[in-house]
């Protein structure tokens, strides 16, 4: 943006990197030992636990500082770190934003954080299954009230779950923004591992045949709006969002 010859060679880095068999190599090792020892568990933004790769949360920020949306809506809060990125980044770039957070459980350690936290007052949340029907006619309703939508979906793992959050939370999404779709790069991983990562996540049913990547794919096939955008794991690698960047391009 600042300077196209940077842009240019960025560019020409990126496409190296991912289609160097050495560099993937070593990068879905990674992947795969950091799910299978809760590696994103440790991390906090501005002091409240996010769990995330790092790497993920600078991809989102660009992400959001690309799209600049007024409004994003997770299903997942956990400890609710990633709302507190959320509304703090939307700080920094709009006056008036929102940030709504669906959990099936919220528990009293993010009840403290949504209370407490200096970035936590644009955070809106609801208790619930993210695919209830009530929840989702809220949502709906404020969402009108903003102009640019992004959706994250980081909740119930297993494939019919997310597809039913792809059909529902997609209408949320504004043209040229996202719908982010987190842990679909376990879908590459082979069976034996992705076994063993559902039992140490207690995913439910969960494996080769049912997981984020294979609702992506199935969500996909029936949606012509959305298209996957590679960028963002090509240039990181180390991603939980293989081909989980899906961007409304109608
Ligand atoms: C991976 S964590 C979310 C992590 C969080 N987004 C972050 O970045 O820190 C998944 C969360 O999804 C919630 N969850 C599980 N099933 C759900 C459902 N059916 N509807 C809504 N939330 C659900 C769990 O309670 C848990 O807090």
């Amino acid at each position: 943006m600042y300077d196209r010859k940077f842009d240019l060679e960025k560019k020409k880095i990126i496409k190296k990197n991912s289609s160097s068999k050495r560099f993937l190599k070593i990068t879905k090792e990674f992947n795969v030992e950091a799910s299978l020892n809760k590696y994103t568990y440790t991390f906090n933004w501005l002091g409240v636990p996010i769990i995330q790769y790092p790497q993920d949360i600078i991809l989102m920020q660009e992400v959001i500082n690309d799209v600049k949306p007024d409004l994003i809506i997770e299903t997942g809060i956990a400890r609710a770190g990633s709302l507190i990125f959320y509304s703090s980044i939307l700080s920094l770039i709009h006056k008036k934003h929102k940030v709504i957070g669906v959990d099936i459980d919220i528990r009293k350690h993010a009840r403290k954080v949504l209370k407490k936290h200096k970035f936590a007052k644009n955070i809106i949340t609801f208790q619930g299954p993210s695919n209830d029907e009530k929840i989702l006619n809220k949502i709906k309703k404020i969402s009108k009230n903003y102009n640019k939508v992004l959706v994250c979906l980081d909740s119930d793992h297993t494939h019919d779950h997310v597809l039913k959050e792809l059909e529902n939370y997609s209408n949320f999404v504004s043209k040229n923004s996202y719908l982010v779709v987190f842990d679909t790069t376990q879908g590459t991983f082979k069976n034996s591992t992705i076994n063993k990562i559902s039992k140490i996540y207690k995913y439910k049913p969960w494996g080769k045949a049912s997981n984020p990547l294979t609702a992506v794919y199935q969500f996909l096939k029936k949606n012509k709006n959305f298209k996957v955008n590679n960028n963002f794991f090509n240039k990181s690698l180390v991603s939980n969002c293989y081909s989980g960047f899906l961007k409304r391009i109608k």
